[in-house]
């Protein structure tokens, strides 16, 4: 069932805290995010923005070590939340180390993934409770929400394409049944649907250059609403 902003869905406050614009994206394994990324990031910084791009989780020295942690081949199952926490640990310390301070100074920060991916992965994947995973987020990254988020849509089957076609090793996630992959999809789709304002949908099928084109287009219209960066508000 579809959810209420602020509540199943997740609500971020709308009026940003900070002078730059913080833009996510999410989907499914193999959905396309780190080129649309890279595209997304290239046209901002042609139009005079400051880019900073991260992925999660990784990017700290402390994100780095967790990602190993949950993405090699696990000899035995991991735990849920042990799962949950650790990609929320990772969160945490990408946050006060980088996106933040970043966010502060005016830059528009790119997230390949952020918070959906816990409540899709974590909550719909693997059942757990999504108020909980909700309050975590709360508690432990201050409850902080993306300007933008763009959800490249790719159903399952088609993703499962995607990722034997690569032909690289899959890692822990990506060797999950296709069921827990169906229910992540399903999940993404609930909280679009839940907080529309929030999360765009792209449909991840078609060619790359046309995704890049409608996701820049999104991106800069929202660019522009809140009037250029130079011109927020910074409370
Ligand atoms: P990665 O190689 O970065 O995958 P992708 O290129 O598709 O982003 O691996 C990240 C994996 O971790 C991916 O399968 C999604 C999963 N994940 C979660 O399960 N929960 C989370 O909160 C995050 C951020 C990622």
């Amino acid at each position: 069932m579809a959810a209420a902003p602020g509540d199943e869905g997740g609500g971020p406050p709308r009026d940003s805290e900070w002078p730059g614009f913080f833009i996510t994206f999410e989907g499914v394994d193999g959905a396309g995010k780190s080129t649309q990324v890279a595209a997304l990031a290239g046209a901002l910084r042609s139009d005079g923005h400051d880019v900073l791009t991260v992925r999660e989780p990784g990017e700290t020295v402390l994100g780095e070590l967790i990602r190993v942690l949950l993405l090699r081949p696990a000899p035995a199952p991991l735990d849920p939340w042990a799962e949950a926490l650790l990609f929320v640990a990772a969160r945490a310390q990408l946050l006060a180390e980088t996106v933040l301070p970043a966010l502060m100074r005016g830059t528009v920060v790119i997230a390949d993934r952020f918070v959906d991916s816990t409540l899709a992965y974590q909550g719909g994947g693997r059942g757990l409770d999504r108020r909980s995973l909700l309050a975590l987020h709360r508690a432990a990254c201050g409850d902080v929400w993306p300007d933008l988020t763009v959800l490249l849509d790719l159903p399952p089957g088609a993703a499962d394409r995607r990722r034997r076609d690569s032909q690289l090793p899959l890692d822990r996630m990506e060797l999950s049944p296709e069921a827990f992959h169906a229910a992540v999809h399903r999940t993404f789709r609930e909280l679009a649907e839940a907080d529309p304002q929030r999360i765009v949908v792209v449909d991840g099928q078609r060619p790359a250059v046309v995704v890049s084109q409608r996701v820049y287009a999104v991106a800069a219209e929202r660019l522009a609403e809140v009037g250029g960066l130079s011109s927020r508000p910074s409370a």
